[in-house]
């Protein structure tokens, strides 16, 4: 070992006292600011910053990808290495320790040039499943190579949802199989599906967990996910609504029925942001800051700054509708491609962000092009244009398919942008459909999956935002207010590491 061991920050005193402590070690496979594709990296980032202010002692495991910005790697120091034997390859793979403190969070990175030297996290199955065996196997290994057991071991989304089942068989009789283990599903559409000889031969499980009740799917083929849902100790997934769908054959992604099996360990809380770093008063992104007791003046700065950047027609009376997304099946692309001339009609904007399939990101260029002036298509991942659009549209559109939780919507109502959500999953549990009787509400919302209904959502969110500026302001003024941060649900976290580790 290298150095002295990392000891993190402790957290302000005040916040700290009479709170028992818990260690929590995070594995997945994406951390904000160091490789993020989505949500998931958001969530990694802020919960465990949460969770440090409420005396937990986090180490996040992530993997070592060469993607990661020469900034970072740079800071990132070597704490040791060892080597570990792999599955059936018979072969024994270096496993390097990065460390980076930030925070009062330890971050662990997975160092092994062939496993993560491409210029993305996620490649195709071929080369991501041997990935994530090795990187779920890898983690356990070095918390008992750096002998820090963690009370918990909390794990995301399939590429860690071996972790469960490595510390309920290989790991059972060494350190690290006292802890305990929860598995996060941020999106049950992926799960690591692979035929079983190969997924065997990688992991290195033993056959007994790929029976059907656990990894095995259909006749022949492995399911890592599965696996994890049947070994952790707990189940949680990012909303309380997601909950509840992903039981049902429509959201359950054949998996509804093992869902419902284990339903009984099953719980759903919602994600929050992390409020320092998205707070439109200090945003070092916008052309203007601004606060709730400003909003109103500002926000058309921000919007007259953002025209100007994306080429626009300059215009602070346009109604500016954003949409910020991976540009997939599951975001209701397609709703929105069906309704885009309907709803440009001389005094309405829309603005894309966001890269992914060829057929979304053509049919966005197209309407650049044709709707010159009133549509921008940028197809690009850009975080700071992201903030910038937050704080300039008026509002933000998230038609999903399904939606598992959804941040954009939290991080627009922070900025006072009102969302034009469906209602499913935790866009259902976080939008309060605005009513216009009684002027309560968040934003504006439609149930079926129908472009007739989300042009019907934009329409109404026109007409108040035109003939009712007094009612549409009090909204934004609302939805600034309300809290999206993450405490709460760190709070529900926390408690969840202490059901289970009651001694
Ligand atoms: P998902 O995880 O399904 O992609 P979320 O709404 O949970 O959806 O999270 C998306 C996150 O990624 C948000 O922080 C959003 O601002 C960000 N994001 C998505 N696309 C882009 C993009 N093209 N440029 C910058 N940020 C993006
Ligand atoms: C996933 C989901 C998204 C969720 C995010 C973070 O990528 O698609 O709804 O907000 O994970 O949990």
């Amino acid at each position: 070992m290298d150095g002295t061991p990392a000891v993190p920050e402790p957290a302000p005193a005040g916040e700290m006292s009479g709170l028992p402590r818990r260690s929590v070690a995070f594995i997945g496979s994406e951390c904000y600011p160091f490789v993020k594709t989505g949500g998931l990296g958001d969530v990694m980032y802020a919960l465990p910053r949460a969770l440090v202010r409420l005396n937990c002692d986090v180490r996040v495991i992530l993997p070592r990808y060469a993607c990661i910005p020469k900034e970072y790697q740079d800071k990132i120091i070597y704490r040791g290495e060892f080597y570990m034997d792999l599955g059936r390859t018979g072969r024994n793979y270096y496993v390097g320790i990065m460390e980076y403190i930030q925070d009062g969070v330890v971050y662990d990175f997975i160092d092994n040039q062939e496993f993560f030297s491409a210029g993305n996290p996620y490649i195709s199955l071929v080369d991501d499943i041997p990935k994530y065996c090795f990187f779920s196997k890898a983690a356990l290994s070095a918390l008992n190579f750096m002998g820090w057991i963690p009370d918990i071991v909390h794990c995301h989304d399939w590429q860690a949802a071996l972790v469960p089942v490595y510390l309920r068989t290989l790991f059972q009789n060494t350190p690290v199989g006292r802890a305990r283990s929860i598995l996060t599903i941020h999106n049950l559409r992926f799960q690591g599906i692979y035929n079983i000889p190969t997924i065997r031969y990688w992991s290195g499980l033993p056959d007994s967990v790929f029976n059907m009740g656990a990894l095995k799917q259909g006749y022949e083929d492995a399911n890592m996910l599965k696996g994890g849902l049947a070994y952790a100790d707990r189940i949680t997934t990012v909303s309380g609504t997601y909950a509840q769908e992903i039981q049902t054959p429509e959201y359950g992604e054949h998996l509804d029925k093992h869902l419902r099996y284990h339903s009984s360990k099953l719980r759903g809380i919602v994600n929050g942001i992390d409020t320092a770093m998205w707070n439109p008063e200090t945003d070092p992104a916008l052309a203007v800051n601004y606060g709730l007791s400003n909003v109103l003046e500002h926000k058309m700065e921000n919007k007259l700054a953002l025209q100007k950047e994306l080429g626009l027609e300059e215009d602070e009376s346009k109604f500016v509708i954003g949409l910020i997304s991976r540009l997939t099946n599951q975001k209701g692309l397609d709703l929105v491609n069906a309704i885009v001339p309907q709803v440009l009609d001389g005094n309405t904007q829309i603005v894309v962000l966001g890269t992914g399939d060829k057929q979304y990101e053509d049919a966005f260029r197209y309407d650049e092009y044709a709707f010159h002036g009133s549509f921008s298509a940028c197809i690009q991942y850009d975080e700071s244009r992201a903030h910038r659009i937050y704080a300039g549209a008026d509002a933000l559109l998230v038609p999903s398919r399904f939606e598992p939780c959804g941040l954009t919507q939290l991080n627009a109502m922070h900025y006072g942008t009102l969302p034009i959500v469906r209602e499913t999953g935790g866009l259902k549990d976080t939008v309060e459909p605005y009513n216009t009787f009684t002027g309560d509400g968040n934003g504006f919302t439609f149930d079926r999956y129908d472009a007739g209904l989300l042009l019907d959502a934009i329409n109404r969110a026109k007409t108040e935002y035109f003939m009712n500026r007094y009612h549409w302001d009090e909204v934004v003024q609302r939805d600034m207010a309300k809290d999206v941060s993450w405490e709460n649900s760190a709070r529900q976290y926390k408690d969840l590491y202490l059901e289970l580790t009651q001694w």
